[in-house]
């Protein structure tokens, strides 16, 4: 291996916006020696209500980009593409392929009422795989998922406290805590911007689960478990790196308008590149 170039991997993450950056903070922080590549697929954003077959085509379409640019390892930091395109990717890319799903199985070991809220988009829902992890879990404690259109669009507008932002989570929120909810998964990787107003309105006494840190944890284990065998001395070069390597950032859409609202999210000034015409 050449030490020269730094020793981490590179890897490239993607969602339909800048939901996925909740996920890539936990990335960074348990792998922070790693190169970070992120795509937000801004110009086709909300994938929520599109077709299963439209997100899995943009979903190989934003791996092979991610390919190019180097990525050994993809994850994607989307519920619903994952539902979507994580089997096909995987029969596709001969590469680790982590993806994510709602935190359904934390939240019942964590819920004392014995009932369970799912915040996700209709996509994620409606999907084969979201049924198949309530038919495992499901008939220990009662699950009460609900919808929330609109919800992405005010975090991609940068609308993280607003009226309106207010008024759709009390209407998301309000019949779930109406049925005994404690316990309330935020399964769409947008929602965690919103936690600080969605635990506002709910209350205190309601518990908050995501999945991102399992994600970073997951993405863990696929690089260095596998890594292990080949690159015995990577453990020791490691530890001599000290700080982060910088993360690259493209967009389908407009990249000015990325750069702010990425700049505003990531809590750092960058700048984000428009994806070629031929992955837009
Ligand atoms: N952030 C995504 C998720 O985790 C998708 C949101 C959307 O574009 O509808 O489901």
């Amino acid at each position: 291996m050449n030490y020269s170039q730094g020793i981490g991997k590179t890897i490239g993450v993607f969602d339909s916006g800048v939901g996925g950056l909740s996920v890539l903070q936990h990335i960074r922080q348990t792998l922070p020696d790693e190169r970070l590549i992120y795509v937000a697929d801004s110009g086709h954003v909300p994938y929520g209500d599109k077709s299963s077959d439209y997100i899995e085509q943009r979903s190989h379409t934003l791996t092979r980009f991610l390919l190019e640019k180097g990525a050994e390892a993809i994850v994607i930091a989307c519920n619903t593409a994952t539902a979507a395109a994580v089997s096909s990717l995987r029969s596709y890319f001969d590469i680790p392929i982590v993806g994510m799903e709602p935190a359904v199985k934390p939240a019942v070991a964590a819920t004392r009422s014995g009932v369970v809220g799912v915040l996700a988009t209709i996509g994620t829902i409606e999907s084969a795989r979201f049924a198949a992890l309530l038919e495992r879990y499901g008939e220990e404690v009662e699950i009460i998922t609900q919808g929330c259109p609109g919800l992405v669009e005010q975090v991609e507008n940068g609308e993280l406290n607003s009226k309106r932002t207010r008024e759709l989570i009390e209407r998301f929120t309000t019949p779930l805590i109406a049925r005994g909810v404690d316990t309330l998964i935020l399964g769409c990787t947008h929602y965690p911007f919103l936690a600080p107003l969605i635990q506002e309105t709910v209350g205190n006494n309601i518990v908050l689960v995501d999945t991102g840190a399992a994600v970073a944890r997951q993405l863990q284990r696929r690089l260095y478990n596998e890594l292990e065998d080949r690159e015995e001395s990577h453990s020791v070069a490691r530890s001599k790196l000290t700080t982060s390597s910088p993360a690259q950032f493209f967009t389908s859409g407009d990249s000015a308008y990325a750069s702010r609202i990425i700049s505003a999210l990531w809590g750092d000034s960058v700048i984000v590149t428009q994806l070629p015409s031929q992955y837009r």
